[in-house]
């Protein structure tokens, strides 16, 4: 384990626990909306990876996507869309647990419950909290007093829903109702990841027991990715509007790659690259390869580059990983019936760990029949 609490990893033995039992392995997407780039290498793809040799339960996280208040028909649709997607992407529900988190009411009690030993000073401290309270109360700016902002608010149609402030015990029940060992996710989800460890140790601290382990993000042998979006800032979001969408059909997708903000390109030889450029370099190492960038790195010092041969370079590569992806999500999503049949597997066989969790838990705490 490295310094970040991440296993970069290969080795045989590290998918079993001491007792030869396979490590479990947990996560899950908010249903928001349709998967992007960011999603797929971010997190997806790694869950693909990773279901022949663990015990895999991964799931779509509704109740977190109820935080943003989507409108109900489009969050139901996001779930459909999601577990296509991860079926699309290979996800196998016969090797994997694939259920919907909202199927699961233990974890809903369960966040009740470790809400008592959550502080909400360190809830707001939070980088994604701030984040999405700035968002929600329209303030711009990095702005170090959003406490005072949310307290002094008055406007309840611009609120930051206390939900919101809680995201965090609730991925941690996510997480601790299984006694996931691995959380492979996005580099952005690490923060969530350290509050899950902390709240494990308090709750065992405070009650006297050893009861959860820590969990930790999981990396085949590199570091969380962060994948940049198109628009020449951050990372690839949704609610940044730069994303390309496993669904993306090649029309769209070639135009969004295209109009990819660049700059006005170098003039003089080994300049320094500016971001919107990076970005478009780090979205091609992870889609291409290091060798196709490399080429046009060199090109970059050279000042012979022509971004318009980068760009369609790099539409080809991602066509090349998402148009079957799209294919197939094509196929699977308008079939009620298969969709349906999965979840239910899924929920009965997640509903069997989580009961047996919710239950200790609530003997722990001293939540008996009289
Ligand atoms: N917060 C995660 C995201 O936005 C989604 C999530 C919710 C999750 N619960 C989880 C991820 C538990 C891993 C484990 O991407």
């Amino acid at each position: 384990m490295n310094s970040d609490n991440t296993v970069n990893t290969t080795d045989n033995n590290s998918n079993l626990r001491p007792d030869g039992s396979k490590k479990v392995v947990l996560s899950g997407i908010r249903s928001t909306g349709n998967l992007h780039l960011g999603n797929y290498y971010g997190a997806l793809q790694k869950f693909v990876k990773m279901q022949d040799d663990f015990d895999s339960r991964y799931f779509i996280a509704d109740l977190h996507a109820l935080t943003t208040n989507p409108d109900p028909k489009a969050l139901h649709e996001s779930v459909k869309q999601i577990l296509a997607e991860y079926l699309a992407a290979g996800l196998d529900p016969d090797k994997n647990i694939l259920y919907v988190q909202s199927d699961i009411p233990e974890i809903s009690e369960m966040y009740l419950l470790l809400n008592m030993h959550v502080g909400i000073g360190e809830l707001m401290r939070t980088a994604s909290f701030k984040d999405k309270a700035r968002k929600a109360l329209g303030i711009k700016s990095d702005s170090e007093e959003i406490e005072k902002e949310i307290i002094g608010n008055q406007n309840n149609n611009a609120r930051v829903n206390a939900g919101l402030l809680t995201y965090p015990t609730l991925m941690a029940v996510d997480i601790l109702i299984h006694h996931a060992d691995y959380v492979p996710v996005g580099k952005d989800q690490e923060q969530h990841l350290e509050l899950t460890r902390r709240f494990g140790r308090r709750f065992n601290s405070f009650y006297g027991v050893d009861y959860f382990n820590e969990p930790v993000n999981f990396n085949f042998g590199g570091e969380a990715l962060k994948v940049p979006g198109l628009d020449g800032s951050g990372k690839m979001g949704k609610s940044e509007g730069n994303c390309i969408y496993l669904i993306d059909d090649e029309k769209t997708l070639r135009k969004k790659v295209m109009r990819a903000v660049t700059d006005a390109g170098p003039t003089e030889p080994n300049s320094p690259v500016s971001q919107p450029v990076e970005n478009l370099f780090t979205l091609m190492d992870i889609v291409s390869g290091k060798d196709t960038t490399d080429t046009f790195r060199k090109a970059y010092a050279d000042c012979s580059i022509r971004y318009g041969d980068l760009k369609k370079q790099l539409a080809e590569d991602i066509l090349k990983v998402t148009l079957p992806i799209r294919q197939r999500i094509l196929d699977i999503r308008d079939n009620d019936e298969y969709l349906s049949k999965i979840v239910k597997q899924g929920a009965e066989r997640a509903r069997e760990h989580a009961a047996k969790t919710l239950k200790e838990v609530r003997e722990i705490m001293g939540i008996r029949k009289i």
